[in-house]
């Protein structure tokens, strides 16, 4: 019998992403075949997002491109996953009549029968949050590659008033350590090279007595030449022994992301953000302290109800006073359902953009000269391939998250680490040149 095709698109964040490849790992283990071409398509699959307006009303116009594609083929089953599902399913399936399947990110596993109600003309709708759900003993469908997604908690305890992750997600949940772990080894052994850990808050990461710190040193003991790379992170919960498990490992990335979203401290009160810009500081402070050479980024939000110019200009110094090497610069969204949706949105959207641009130029101006900085310094990269724009140059990552351009040479191939020193930068790439390759597969500790 033929097998079914499944397409699937993914918006919104890198948690998506991983849940695309539970949802694929479901599917194929269900006997789906996966195309990239929607043309081929059965069942058309968009794993959405909801954490700001513009997001959804992009999917919302794209859904209506695929529903055109309907009347060609009226068996194709369309479906939506994700945030969307979890906040809209009245609205997707009873009033614009858009979808055949909507499915929360806690009821994957129902997917393949889901979809088989669809396919005998029935709507298929799994929208419950679970408080146990982790996806544990799921294999995620994943190409070959140098860099893998892993998520290692689902959910959000936090209920930040501007956020709609608690109530799209749910409750915060942790996969075991050990089944983390086994999956490292299984890309361990397929070559991949660099792995990130995720979670929306993964400093609550919590399996028995093994808190985020256990989970970190775990994994990067599990092979030396991969790379551990982990986000978010809530500057609530940032541990002492976190920063000491950083620091003890060359094989974690010396690189934190560090939502500070405002540098008013009235303001980050209102977003229920539960720290003050002195803690903050004081721990930026101590990680500089306790990891040599660490790089921070952040989120910051803009046009929060009631904020004055005098807070936006807090929040460019804040960017100032950490040096952020990049930031995630959004302008607020007020989502429903939220804390803050009952606030009053009255910072006129002309006055969001204009603050957003002066954020994202002072942010840009921050960044290149952290860069510029940078010149003349040794890098240890690991090489991903070719640059996007010529085969003539090599493109890789630096420990800090950078991208790093270097001239190709024969030497080098793709997942080599190699140390090399920079020459040229701009706020949002680092060039430089090979001084020699690092031979990982004899376990090199790599330079922190
Ligand atoms: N409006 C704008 N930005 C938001 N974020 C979350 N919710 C909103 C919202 N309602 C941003 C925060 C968060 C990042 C993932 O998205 O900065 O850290
Ligand atoms: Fe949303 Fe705050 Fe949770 Fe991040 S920590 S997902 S911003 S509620």
């Amino acid at each position: 019998m033929k097998k079914n095709n499944v397409y699937i698109e993914t918006y919104g964040c890198q948690m998506n992403l991983a849940d695309t490849e539970i949802v694929l790992g479901i599917l194929q283990n269900y006997g789906y075949a996966i195309t990239k071409e929607i043309e081929n398509a059965d069942v058309v699959l968009l794993n959405t997002c909801s954490i700001r307006e513009n997001a959804e009303q992009r999917i919302y116009g794209r859904l209506g491109n695929i529903k055109t594609a309907k009347k060609d083929n009226p068996n194709l089953v369309i479906g939506v996953l994700g945030c969307m599902a979890e906040r809209l399913r009245k609205d997707l399936i009873d009033e614009k009549k858009m979808v055949d399947v909507v499915v929360g990110p806690d009821e994957y596993r129902r997917l393949p029968e889901l979809i088989d109600t669809a396919f005998g003309g029935e709507k298929g709708i799994g929208v419950r949050l679970s408080r146990t759900e982790t996806y544990d003993d799921i294999v995620p469908y994943r190409e070959e590659g140098l860099t893998a997604w892993l998520s290692v908690m689902r959910g959000c305890d936090k209920f930040c008033t501007f956020c709609v992750v608690p109530f799209t997600r749910g409750r915060e949940r942790s996969r075991s350590l050990q089944s983390v772990v086994n999956e490292i080894e299984q890309l361990s052994g397929r070559g991949f090279k660099e792995v990130t850990l995720l979670g929306q808050n993964v400093n609550s990461y919590l399996d028995e007595k093994n808190d985020f710190a256990d989970l970190l040193a775990a994994c990067a003991e599990v092979d030396r030449s991969i790379r551990i790379r982990f986000t978010t992170s809530h500057p609530q919960d940032l541990s002492d022994k976190l920063l000491f498990t950083i620091a003890e490992h060359s094989n974690i990335c010396n690189n934190i992301h560090l939502p500070v979203q405002s540098g008013s401290n009235r303001i980050l009160k209102l977003m229920n953000r539960t720290y003050t810009i002195e803690h903050y500081l004081n721990l930026i402070d101590k990680a500089r302290k306790i990891i040599p050479g660490v790089s921070f980024s952040t989120d910051i939000i803009s046009g929060f109800p009631t904020e004055t110019y005098e807070d936006h200009v807090m929040t460019l110094d804040i960017l100032r006073e950490v040096k952020y090497d990049g930031a995630y610069m959004f302008k607020y969204s007020a989502r429903e359902g939220t804390k803050a949706y009952n606030m009053q949105d009255d910072v006129p959207d002309e006055i969001k953009t204009k603050r957003l641009q002066e954020i994202i130029e002072l942010q840009q101006q921050i960044s290149f000269k952290i860069n510029q900085g940078l010149m003349g310094k040794e890098e240890t990269i690991l090489v991903e391939g070719f640059s996007r724009k010529s085969d003539k140059f090599l493109s890789g990552r630096s420990d800090t998250n950078k991208v790093v351009i270097i001239p190709f040479d024969e030497i080098i191939k793709q997942g080599d680490y190699a140390k090399i020193k920079i020459n040229r930068a701009t706020h949002a790439t680092l060039f430089g040149e090979l001084i020699e390759k690092i031979i990982s597969e004899e376990k090199f500790a790599l330079t922190a």
